[in-house]
């Protein structure tokens, strides 16, 4: 059968169903948390102020992985969203079953490959062609800090493990929650990489996680790290199983918690909260990473389409995404900082300000490295691998280092 529109279009009414340029954008993401809500209202509002409208597709859950499961079912059945959040690795994985659209077209006329660092064009195209659109630059090594729960205890914020775990007991014995922490799997793997990091340094994060090199997978300073990832555990509170990141910020927010290790999303709900950074919370590099950067850069991937009007309103989303005004106003809502790196940073935030140097001067020397939490380092099957070993691992209370260790480096190789 001949859809609908064909039919009105040959009896002339084509007009009645689309108007010359308006479509519908279908985007599928995981943004539900008070601050992702509000900074993916923006796009839908000025995807609506284009005349299109926009078909809402959230499935709740941070890290994304319940999106992710959803969204193969859609492609799969045929019936893809004009646009997901993809990310990292997953991208060329997607384009290479050729469900993916080719945005040339509008990357040409916006510069795109002018006004993008490379490191993040690389990861938005396939085989040379353009096939996402980045939103934001996520740092994932950030440690977020009451400062009034700091005050009262009469504790210096910390700079290293060593210091973390010395403040974290005086924060104990106040009977406040030293760590804000919801036991998910990714975000096990977000505190995790963080730990890691620290001790591992860029160079073998990158070793590991990136290149997957056996012996620094299972080598000692791996072990050191899985060993300060397990002490964490007694600075959590037994209601953390299963608790959603946000929830965990809220607790910092609130101050039944004096911090949290998570990515700059957090920031968005200290923002939604309206908490102004520097006075009412703080914000420093997770212990140890003082010198590094974990990106974690959010993408829509566009899919291939077959109604013009849908296809229209797809590459105005693309166009959009990347314009300077929608980068500062998303960025500011999110946490993050804008993926272009001319866009004025004089009107965002202390955190973000400090972000977009911490970039910069990572970008230039090493310590640059892409978040194995957030799909950045390696492909979802190893990172899937990753995340059962560290959540298994965290999880049980006399778990041995040394042998996780080992293990970890053979659920990576049982995935390459
Ligand atoms: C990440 C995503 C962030 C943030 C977070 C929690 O994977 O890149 O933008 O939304 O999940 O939902």
């Amino acid at each position: 059968m001949k859809p609908i529109r064909h039919l009105l279009a040959a009896i002339g009414l084509s007009f009645v169903l689309s108007p010359a340029h308006a479509g519908q954008v279908e985007v599928l993401h995981w943004w539900t948390s008070g601050g992702e809500a509000k900074a993916m209202g923006v796009l839908k509002e000025m995807m609506e102020e284009q005349g299109h409208t926009w078909k809402d597709f959230a499935v709740a859950g941070g890290g994304g992985e319940a999106a992710m499961t959803v969204l193969k079912t859609r492609a799969v059945s045929g019936n893809p969203p004009a646009a997901a959040q993809i990310k990292g690795h997953d991208i060329q994985e997607w384009a290479k079953l050729g469900f993916l659209t080719n945005l040339d077209d509008v990357a040409k006329e916006e510069k795109w490959d002018q006004v993008l660092p490379p490191i993040v064009s690389d990861i938005m195209k396939y085989e040379g062609h353009y096939v996402a659109v980045p939103v934001n630059v996520h740092r994932v090594n950030w440690l977020w800090v009451n400062p009034d729960v700091f005050k009262k205890v009469g504790v210096e914020v910390p700079h290293t493990w060593d210091e973390f775990f010395e403040v974290a007991d005086k924060i104990k014995a106040a009977g406040i929650i030293p760590l804000a922490h919801g036991g998910q799997a990714w975000q096990d793997a977000t505190v995790f990489e963080a730990v890691a990091l620290a001790e591992l340094g860029p160079k073998d994060y990158t070793a590991a996680f990136v290149n997957h090199d056996m012996d620094v997978l299972s080598g000692p300073k791996m072990v050191e790290a899985l060993t300060k990832f397990h002490k964490i555990r007694d600075y959590i509170d037994p209601n953390a199983v299963g608790r959603d990141w946000n929830v965990a910020t809220k607790m910092v927010i609130n101050g039944d918690a004096a911090m949290q290790i998570m990515g700059d999303w957090a920031k968005g709900e200290f923002t939604a909260a309206d908490k102004v950074a520097g006075k009412d919370y703080e914000c420093v590099p997770a212990p140890g990473t003082e010198g590094s950067f974990t990106f974690n850069i959010d993408s829509l991937a566009m899919f291939k389409l077959n109604n013009e009007a849908n296809e229209k309103a797809q590459m105005d989303l693309a166009r959009t995404i990347l314009r300077p005004k929608f980068q500062t106003i998303f960025n500011k809502a999110k946490g993050s900082i804008p993926v272009r790196t001319d866009v004025d940073m004089a009107s965002f935030d202390d955190c973000a300000k400090a972000s977009m140097k911490a970039f910069k001067a990572t970008a230039e020397n090493g310590g640059l490295v892409p978040s194995m939490a957030h799909g950045m380092a390696t492909t979802s099957a190893v990172q899937g691998q990753i995340f059962d070993v560290i959540t298994n691992f965290f999880n049980t209370k006399d778990a041995d280092p040394e042998a996780t260790a080992k293990q970890l480096a053979s659920a990576v190789q049982s995935a390459l």
